[in-house]
């Protein structure tokens, strides 16, 4: 696991940013492709390999199950012996700062013949579980949390059945947790998703070849002849969601090759980099660009920013791409809702720093799940955003925030969470004087790389 150190760090201002970027690999993919490897039997490559502590918590939770995972040259070589021949734990399962290895791993864990504990750090034992335990239990799972429904999770192992469940959140972890657990499950296991989340656990499962069908509502007109022809008492509401997915009868994940896509949502501090800088001119290479991870591009697109893409290929069921960007001089404004937050939840931080240097208000809302992150995301942006001088009003569930501001640079309190140092790093960029991001190294949490990176082409 990549040690994380508490260092506080110095940011000068820089004119320009230039040149290409490489981002680490997706992290989000990088868990799944770790665990899908680890339920399926055999040997199974993933490279490039991600340095991600997050990623390092589902390695080391996966090893001790009994999975052999081996860094070699670039990449993680994984034998296993088939989520069957998984060993009971000895000891907790520490999933560190990692909601996805906590949740993801619970809908696994949920089945097994033996149990489990599951416990994170300090952040992680504050964030919700109750959303994944409900489910779970649903299914026939047998879960404690603590009081507050939060970690340590103690899952005994159970015989699980299919459920139809509608996510009450929106909420990819939960989704995949449910499909993970259904994997072992009796009967048929559906998840609707009311809004659009990240999709990779659905096209990884069908790529390691189970049946995983998602399927879109029914048009409007078909949906009027159904709703006329039906006698069970079913809402309009039954009928419109964004996808329904279901696993079918092949239900166990074939070992394989895995490739990860670059991080968008690692390059998504570049781009604003960028976006922001007096000039620039970024090339970023070997980028996932996943529609339901991109959501990002469509708000800057509404705020005037033209970004060149090309996709060029597709690695293990995933776009991949170029995107280029320069410096843009007048931001607009931008409103943004609940229905488009989930396509950029982890950009969100960095969004509300750039909308503070569009001109005239911006309002971002329906983005109350951002109180549940690695810190309380909504409170953690207006600290640090009025620090630098910035005009923003804290709503429950967001921000309005009214532009242009004239940065000062100020002490960041990054309160633990990776995104928010990483967000107020690119802003002390274009601020007057330095400032100092307090316990920086925790950028480590998602990239160890991003300082090398930020210093080698901002100037
Ligand atoms: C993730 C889903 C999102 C995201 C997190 C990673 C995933 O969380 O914020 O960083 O890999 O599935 P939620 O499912 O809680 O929205």
């Amino acid at each position: 696991m990549t040690a994380l150190t508490t260092t506080d760090l110095k940011i000068e201002p820089a004119a320009k940013l230039a040149g290409h970027y490489t981002p680490p690999p997706d992290k989000s993919i990088a868990h799944r492709a770790l665990i899908l490897a680890a339920l399926a039997h055999g040997r199974s490559t993933i490279t490039p390999i991600s340095r991600s502590a997050d990623v390092g918590s589902t390695v080391s939770c996966l090893r001790q199950l009994g999975v052999s995972i081996e860094a070699v040259k670039d990449g993680w070589v994984v034998e296993s012996p088939g989520v069957d021949g998984w060993n009971p734990p000895e000891r907790a399962l520490d999933c560190g700062n990692s909601g996805t290895t906590m949740r993801l791993l619970s809908g696994c864990l949920a089945g097994r013949g033996f149990d489990s504990i599951l416990i994170g750090d300090e952040s992680l034992s504050r964030r919700p579980m109750g959303r994944i335990a409900v489910p779970l239990r649903r299914m026939g799972a047998v879960i404690e949390l603590s009081s507050g429904d939060t970690a340590p999770l103690q899952i005994r192992g159970s015989r699980l059945r299919g459920i139809e469940y509608r996510l009450p959140v929106a909420s990819a972890q939960v989704k995949s947790a449910i499909l993970l657990a259904g994997l072992d499950a009796r009967g048929e296991t559906t998840v609707i998703e009311p809004e659009a989340t990240r999709d990779h656990t659905e096209r990884m499962l069908s790529h390691a070849g189970v049946d995983c069908h998602s399927e879109a509502p029914p048009r409007p007109a078909d949906l009027r002849e159904q709703l006329l022809t039906d006698t069970s008492g079913g809402t309009i509401e039954d009928q419109t969601y964004h996808r329904r997915i279901t696993l079918g009868e092949r239900r166990r994940p074939r070992s394989g090759e895995w490739r990860l896509p670059g991080d968008f949502s690692a390059a998504a501090f570049f781009i604003a980099a960028a976006i922001g800088a007096r000039r620039a001119d970024l090339i970023i290479a070997g980028v996932g660009l996943n529609p339901t991870r991109t959501g990002l591009l469509k708000i800057l697109r509404r705020m005037g920013v033209e970004t060149e893409q090309s996709k060029d290929h597709s690695a293990t069921g995933e776009p991949v791409g170029q995107i280029r960007v320069g410096a843009v001089k007048a931001l607009k404004p931008v409103h943004v809702t609940a229905a488009e937050a989930s396509l950029l939840i982890d950009e969100l931080p960095m969004l509300a720093v750039l909308a503070a240097r569009a001109d005239g208000v911006s309002v971002i809302r329906g983005v109350s799940e951002l109180r549940h992150k690695e810190s309380d995301r909504i409170a953690s942006v207006t600290l640090n955003l009025r620090a630098m001088g910035a005009k923003v009003a804290e709503l429950e569930d967001g921000w309005a925030i009214e532009g242009p501001t004239a940065w000062h640079g100020a002490t960041i309190d990054s309160r633990g969470d990776h995104r928010i140092a990483m967000a107020f790093s690119i802003a002390a960029l274009w601020a007057d004087s330095p400032s100092l991001i307090q316990n920086a190294g925790i950028v480590g949490i998602s990239d160890p790389d991003f300082y090398a990176a930020l210093m080698a082409l901002a100037r």
